[in-house]
Formats: C-alpha cells, sequence, structure tokens
C-alpha cells in the first residue's frame, strides 16, 4: 500500500483542524443586543455599534480614520473615490492578488496597470511599478499577500517622488507591522476584508482605514449615498446629497460581531505569530521547500494564509500535486491565486464581460509577461491554512511531517499526477 493518503495510505492526521470562524456565547448575545435594540440597518451612517466598531478597529492597527462598509473590494473603490481618482487615471496593481484588487480601480472608472511581483516576498517589485509610471499614473495599491508585508519604505519612497496615493490592501494584514507602525496606517488609506475567512470577520464586511479626518469624511459620503459627512463621523446635513455615492453602509448586526472579532484578536494573532516561527524553523530543513524571506522591517507578522514556494524540481512534484496530496493528508491547503494576466476578466478575447474591452490597449493580457507571478501561481506557491498555527505545536508538527512523507514519496505522486493530467487533459 502506498504511504501516501491520496493514494490510499494512512493520513497523517485524522483529527480536524479547528474551525473558522470562532464563535461563542458571546457572539449569539452581541446579535441579540442589537436585534433587541431595533437598530439593525447602517442608517443613519455610523449606528453605535459602527461607530464603537470604527474607534475599536484604528486602535488595533495603531492609526487612522476608520470607515466601516461592506466588504474590502469597495473599500479600495472608495479610496480612489475620495482620493479623486477615476476617469483616465491609472492605478498600479501587482500582478499576485485576488481580482478584488485590479476591479476596485475599474469600478472607479481607472485603468489597473498591472506590474510583476518580488520572487522572495511575492508582493509587488517596487522597480517594476516605478517603470509602469506615466503621467496617468495617480495610485498605487501594494498587497500584503498571505503573511507578507510590501516593502513600504519603498512603495511610499517611490508614491512620494510621483505624487501618487497609496492604498495599501490589507486583506490578509489585520494586526501586521513595518518597523513597529500598522499596516494600513502607512499609505493614504488601508483596506481591509472582515470576510468570512479573514482573521477578523463579521462574516461580511470591510473597513477603510483613512489617513486625514477629510479623507474620512469624503469617503463616508461615497458610501452613505452621497450625504456629506462632517470630519470625525456624523451626517452634517441628511438631505444634502453631495458626492456621487452608492449605500455601502456596514449593518449594526455585522459591527457587533466583529466587535467581538476585536476582543479574540489579539490572543489568535499571538498563537498564529509563534507557530508561524515554529514552522518556519521547521520547514527551511525540508529539501526543495524555500521559506519566504522575513524583512526584519516587518516587525510583526499576520498569518491570513501561510505561503511557502517548492522548487517542483528539488522536491520531486508540482505545487498542485503537494496541494491534492497534502489535503488529503488532512491539512488545508491551496495553491493560491492565478497571475493576474490569467484571469478571463482581463482578456477581452476571453471574457463575457463588457468592461475590459473599453480599454484594449491596456487588456492585450497575451503580450503581457508576468514571469515571478506566473512562477509562484504556476509552480511554486503553497498556502496553508492558519487553523495549523491554532491546533499549536502538533498543528504545525503534523503539517510538517505530511510535507516530509509527500516529499519522500514524490515520485510515486508524480507518476500518479501525470496519468491523472493524461487522463484528464491538463
Ligand atoms: C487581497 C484581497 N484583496 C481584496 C479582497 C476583497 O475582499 P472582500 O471579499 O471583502 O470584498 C480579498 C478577498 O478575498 C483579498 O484576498
Amino acid at each position: 500500500m502506498s504511504e501516501l493518503a491520496i493514494l490510499g495510505g494512512p493520513k497523517t492526521r485524522t483529527e480536524k483542524y479547528p474551525d473558522w470562524p470562532v464563535w461563542d456565547e458571546r457572539d449569539i448575545r452581541a446579535v441579540a443586543e442589537v436585534v433587541r435594540s431595533g437598530r439593525w440597518g447602517g442608517f443613519p451612517y455610523p449606528g453605535p455599534k459602527t461607530a464603537e466598531l470604527a474607534k475599536k478597529f484604528s486602535e488595533l492597527q495603531g492609526g487612522g480614520y476608520a470607515v466601516p462598509m461592506i466588504n474590502g473590494t469597495v473599500t479600495m473603490e472608495v479610496a480612489l473615490r475620495a482620493a479623486g481618482i477615476g476617469w483616465g487615471n491609472e492605478v498600479i496593481v501587482p500582478a499576485y492578488t485576488f481580482q478584488a484588487t485590479a476591479s476596485a480601480p475599474m469600478a472607479a472608472g481607472a485603468i489597473p496597470v498591472i506590474v510583476d511581483v518580488d520572487p522572495h516576498t511575492y508582493c509587488i517589485d517596487v522597480e517594476a511599478a516605478a517603470k509602469a509610471i506615466t503621467e496617468k499614473t495617480k495610485a498605487i495599491i501594494p498587497v500584503h499577500l498571505g503573511h507578507q508585508m510590501a516593502d513600504m519604505d519603498a512603495v511610499m519612497g517611490l508614491a512620494e517622488k510621483h505624487n501618487l496615493i497609496v492604498i495599501e490592501d490589507c486583506a490578509h494584514a489585520h494586526g501586521a507591522k513595518w518597523r513597529g507602525q500598522g499596516a494600513g496606517t502607512i499609505g493614504h488609506f488601508g483596506s481591509f476584508s472582515l470576510q468570512s475567512s479573514k482573521t477578523l470577520t463579521s462574516g461580511e464586511g470591510g473597513i477603510l482605514l483613512c489617513r486625514t479626518p477629510e479623507l474620512a469624511a469624503k469617503a463616508a459620503s461615497v458610501i452613505d449615498c452621497g450625504r456629506p459627512h462632517a470630519l470625525g463621523g456624523g451626517t452634517e446635513d441628511a438631505n444634502g446629497f453631495s458626492v456621487m455615492g452608492a449605500n455601502y453602509r456596514l449593518s449594526e448586526l455585522q459591527a457587533a460581531l466583529a466587535l467581538v472579532g476585536i476582543e479574540r484578536f489579539p490572543a489568535q494573532a499571538k498563537q498564529r505569530e509563534e507557530m508561524a516561527a515554529y514552522m518556519d524553523e521547521a520547514l527551511s530543513e525540508v529539501k526543495g521547500v524555500r521559506v519566504l524571506k522575513r524583512d526584519p522591517r516587518h516587525t510583526t507578522r499576520s498569518f491570513y494564509r501561510y505561503i511557502f514556494a517548492i522548487d517542483p524540481k528539488e522536491f520531486g512534484v508540482e505545487h498542485d500535486a503537494l496541494c491534492a496530496a497534502l489535503d488529503a493528508e488532512g491539512m488545508g491547503c491551496w495553491v493560491g491565486y492565478e497571475a493576474m494576466h490569467n484571469y478571463e476578466l482581463f482578456q477581452p478575447q476571453k471574457s463575457r464581460l463588457a468592461v475590459p474591452n473599453a480599454f484594449p490597449e491596456y487588456f492585450e493580457f497575451g503580450k503581457m509577461k508576468f514571469p515571478e507571478a506566473a512562477r509562484a501561481c504556476e509552480h511554486e506557491a503553497v498556502w496553508l491554512d492558519e487553523a495549523i498555527f491554532r491546533a499549536g505545536t502538533k498543528g504545525v508538527d503534523d503539517a510538517v511531517r505530511a510535507i516530509k512523507k509527500i516529499g519522500a514519496n514524490a515520485q510515486e505522486l508524480n507518476q500518479a499526477a501525470d496519468e491523472l493530467r493524461k487522463k484528464y487533459g491538463n
């Protein structure tokens, strides 16, 4: 019998990793309190729970003026609108990210200009970004991917030189710090998602951290149907509509859940960080595995997912086969995003959507090359579930044991993977 669970052998771990989201009676009480209050919705904006969430979240990240809203995609669109960026402007985004980072500029009417990533961090390559700047470039969106942070010193240096607005996509970076400063408080805006997989969640939701009260008031107007908002919160005049906006308000029920999540967050973040350091050490000894570089300026790491890379030749299999095998061994695992130029959304010749066809000169993705993002996405990146860290040292040991076991049986797995590829034509 094979040693590998995917080929019928015994699983490395039969015990389930802890579920996400974590909840208890506090969440139920918090939601019940809002239900009983009768104040469920977000209007007038902000409601009491939403205002409390804004305060507590900016305390958690260590700065910024927080504007809670419905998700971590509109946060970026709203940031662009609040900064006056839209039609005809270009916004630089990295090639390795969720599509939202590039579709948010499109929703604001701007053009996402995609650049490659740094192979050591998988975050935006700032030199590539510098080469992509034109007179139309108005903003840059560095993404803090998985458990990494973009080089914010280089990003801010580039932004100052070219007068760019910086929107940090912090969908994965709750609690992260760069030189002791909270992610999302370094640029002009920090965009956070509270969607259900994120390390702080209200089911769905988002928070935009703004550098100034003026930007926060503008963002609040955009998400509150265009009503003028006073600096520091509250509506100036409920009947006056000053800017084009829509209802992107967070509900009080969601804010209540996020507030309980904030109570739990510090202990969870500490455990993830400690266990990830333990994982770094254990994985650094595994043949064919590359632990991603930790920049010493990245002083606090957060772990939406733990990303490592393999050298498929040295490890013996491609990342898709490793992930499938790890999953069978009992570890939640994913190959990660596709490189941006492979998204159908950005290929007018394939896309069922009309929007990208509006910018044919920008969307000749067949001609675009992002070799570092392509290598990560197509061959080497492995994204492990953060639940592994919430299972303590045993959780990490099991995952490392499974990775080693797969490496030791790579030849057999590779053969089986080749047969499957032949059978299913992939
Ligand atoms: C990097 C990144 N940016 C933005 C988003 C969008 O967040 P939301 O799903 O809350 O719109 C996500 C969500 O998965 C993400 O991973």
